[in-house]
């Protein structure tokens, strides 16, 4: 739980209560990720878990999937297809495969071990990747292709891919959808991901002729709004954006107040005049208004003309608090729909909640795991035990290691790649990216003891890069000087040319 807000969380949570009945919870519960957590309350069980599909079908299947590069192109020449040819036998992820095909010259079977493949428009049969072969259980081929025949605009092309054995005996199909926008009319920017890496790239000029796009790793803090302001409007050499973006990040995530607007209109056009000038990224926050349309309306038009919007954050937490499960899709549909050029992240608290639902609202997934200086086996805060079915510890099935944060990256590749990443290739996608929110803050009184170390920051950084992490939002600024010490030290490695490049 993110404690600088408690309070406010604490009335959203009595206002959501209805809402988090929709669980499993009695009555009169109140629930972290799913559980009871208050010592008066006693223990069920939640449900809500992902687990593993068992691997039940006799014979193995051929998932055969196929998805664009990038979520969309722009006034690009050529695009690319990644090709995904696993071996599965989880059923209803893939087709019949048998192992052998014959050839011309012979009359006994050898090894299926490579397949033919090509990927047309199938409404106007334009061959786009001309019969190739790739080899069985191969993932991540890319193939180049010519955009010349599609015509921008909003509504995505259906693409097709054909599988076949040498001896066109047994043949596989699956389709996916490719976006290419037309140029904005009213934006500043454009951010696309990089589903193969999971990076992002950014565009400052996407109205332009000659679109030039730049790879970006976001490296920075949730920011207190009310440090922004006074940064803002009385800076100094040490106390202003000039300062924040020259100490190592190139973005900024303001955190908004309860209201809505959640933000000072005026304020806010001065504050993104000036990130524009800084070319200082901006993270627009919405966690206590993502739920209702007509204020992400409001509030996001304004935003559009930018050079420094990057992409949007709906809900906080959405899992710890118990959202209704529909909420983040709905938001999501609903920002695609008025703003297709940049990306709509949001952040999960929870080990093992709900997965499929919440993240199905998200092309970015900011984890908070925040182990260091945490009792995660008696909550500090309720006085309760801690395990898979009760209590709340601050760090949802956590075991107080830097390891939890490596591991809960690793817990997300792993439900993506059961809830069956096919059935996101579908849908235009490959997997979604995996950002980390590391600990740099402390509440007295709360779930944590004290402040992280220098070392303890460059641990959790360190680890959540080294398990896939593309971007790096700490909870929050301001910090301790030492973690800002060495939080920009980092920083200032990271938003280089090089690891974005990487
Ligand atoms: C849960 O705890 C609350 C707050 O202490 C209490 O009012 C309520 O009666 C408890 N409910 C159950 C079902 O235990
Ligand atoms: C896997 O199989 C076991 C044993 O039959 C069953 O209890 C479990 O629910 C299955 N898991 C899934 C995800 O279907
Ligand atoms: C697009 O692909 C064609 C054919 O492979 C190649 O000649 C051309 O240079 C590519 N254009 C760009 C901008 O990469
Ligand atoms: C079949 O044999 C011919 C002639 O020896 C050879 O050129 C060809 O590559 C062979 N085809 C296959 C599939 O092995
Ligand atoms: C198919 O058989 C060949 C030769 O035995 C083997 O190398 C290959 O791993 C098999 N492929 C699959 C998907 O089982
Ligand atoms: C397919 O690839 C996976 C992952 O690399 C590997 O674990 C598995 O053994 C391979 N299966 C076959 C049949 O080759
Ligand atoms: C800069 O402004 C901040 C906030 O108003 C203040 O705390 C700090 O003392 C000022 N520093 C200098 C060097 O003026
Ligand atoms: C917004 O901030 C400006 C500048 O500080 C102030 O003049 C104005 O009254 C504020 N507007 C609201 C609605 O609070
Ligand atoms: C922001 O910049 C625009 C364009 O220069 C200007 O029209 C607008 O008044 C500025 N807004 C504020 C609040 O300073
Ligand atoms: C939704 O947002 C609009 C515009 O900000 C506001 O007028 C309305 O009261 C909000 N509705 C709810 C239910 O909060
Ligand atoms: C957590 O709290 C319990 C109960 O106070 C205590 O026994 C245990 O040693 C604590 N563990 C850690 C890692 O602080
Ligand atoms: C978790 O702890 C509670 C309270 O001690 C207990 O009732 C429950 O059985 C435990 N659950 C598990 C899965 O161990």
């Amino acid at each position: 739980m993110k404690s600088p807000y408690k309070l406010l969380g604490a009335i959203f949570t009595l206002a959501t209560h209805d809402v988090a009945s929709a669980f499993n919870n009695p009555p009169g519960v109140d629930i972290w990720c799913g559980k009871a957590y208050r010592a008066t309350n006693a223990s069920f069980n939640p449900d809500g878990w992902l687990f593993e599909p068992n691997a039940t079908s006799p014979s193995p299947l051929l998932d055969l999937r196929v998805y664009p590069r990038m979520n969309y192109y722009l006034n690009d020449q050529n695009g690319s297809f990644i090709v995904d040819a696993p071996i599965s036998y989880i059923p209803g992820q893939g087709q019949k495969f048998s192992n052998k095909t014959f050839n011309a010259n012979s009359s006994t079977p050898t090894a299926f071990t490579t397949l033919q493949i090509e990927i047309t428009n199938p409404v106007t049969g334009e061959v786009l990747v001309p019969w190739t072969e790739i080899p069985i259980n191969s993932t991540d081929n890319e193939f180049s292709f010519s955009l010349s025949s599609f015509t921008p605009r909003l509504d995505p092309y259906n693409i097709q891919i054909f599988g076949a054995s040498p001896d066109a005996v047994q043949t596989f199909q699956s389709s996916t959808l490719l976006t290419v926008l037309p140029k904005p009319q009213n934006s500043g920017s454009a951010v696309r991901i990089d589903q193969l890496y999971g990076g992002l790239q950014v565009a400052t000029n996407p109205s332009e002729d000659s679109i030039s796009w730049k790879p970006f790793f976001p490296f920075s803090f949730y920011t207190n709004w009310d440090w922004i302001t006074t940064a803002l409007l009385s800076p100094n050499s040490t106390f202003s954006l000039d300062a924040f973006k020259a100490s190592g990040y190139n973005m900024i995530h303001p955190i908004p107040g309860g209201g809505d607007p959640p933000f000072n209109a005026t304020l806010f056009q001065l504050f993104l005049n000036k990130t524009d000038s800084l070319n200082l990224f901006v993270m627009y926050d919405m966690r206590w208004t993502y739920q209702n349309l007509t204020s992400i309306t409001t509030q996001i038009l304004p935003l559009l003309p930018h050079p420094s919007l990057l992409l949007y954050y709906t809900g906080d937490e959405p899992d710890g608090q118990g959202d209704p499960l529909s909420a983040p899709l709905t938001s999501y549909t609903h920002l695609k729909q008025l703003d297709p050029y940049h990306p709509t992240s949001l952040c999960l608290n929870c080990a093992n909640f709900h997965f499929d639902a919440y993240s199905a609202g998200a092309d970015i997934l900011l984890s908070d795991v925040y182990p260091t200086a945490l009792n995660a086996t008696f909550s500090r805060v309720y006085h309760t035990p801690c395990n898979a079915t009760y209590g709340d510890c601050g760090c949802d099935d956590c075991d107080g290691a830097l390891a939890d944060i490596a591991a809960r990256l690793d817990a997300w590749a792993s439900f993506q790649r059961w809830l069956g990443l096919g059935r996101q290739s579908a849908r235009g996608r490959g997997a979604k990216s995996r950002w980390t929110v590391p600990q740099a803050f402390w509440d007295a009184g709360g779930f944590w003891a004290r402040y992280p170390t220098q070392s303890e920051v460059v641990g959790m950084v360190l680890a959540a890069l080294n398990h896939g992490a593309t971007g790096v939002v700490a909870w929050a600024w301001p910090t301790a000087a030492e973690v800002a010490g060495v939080m920009g030290a980092l920083g200032r490695v990271v938003v280089g040319e090089t690891v974005p490049g990487f």
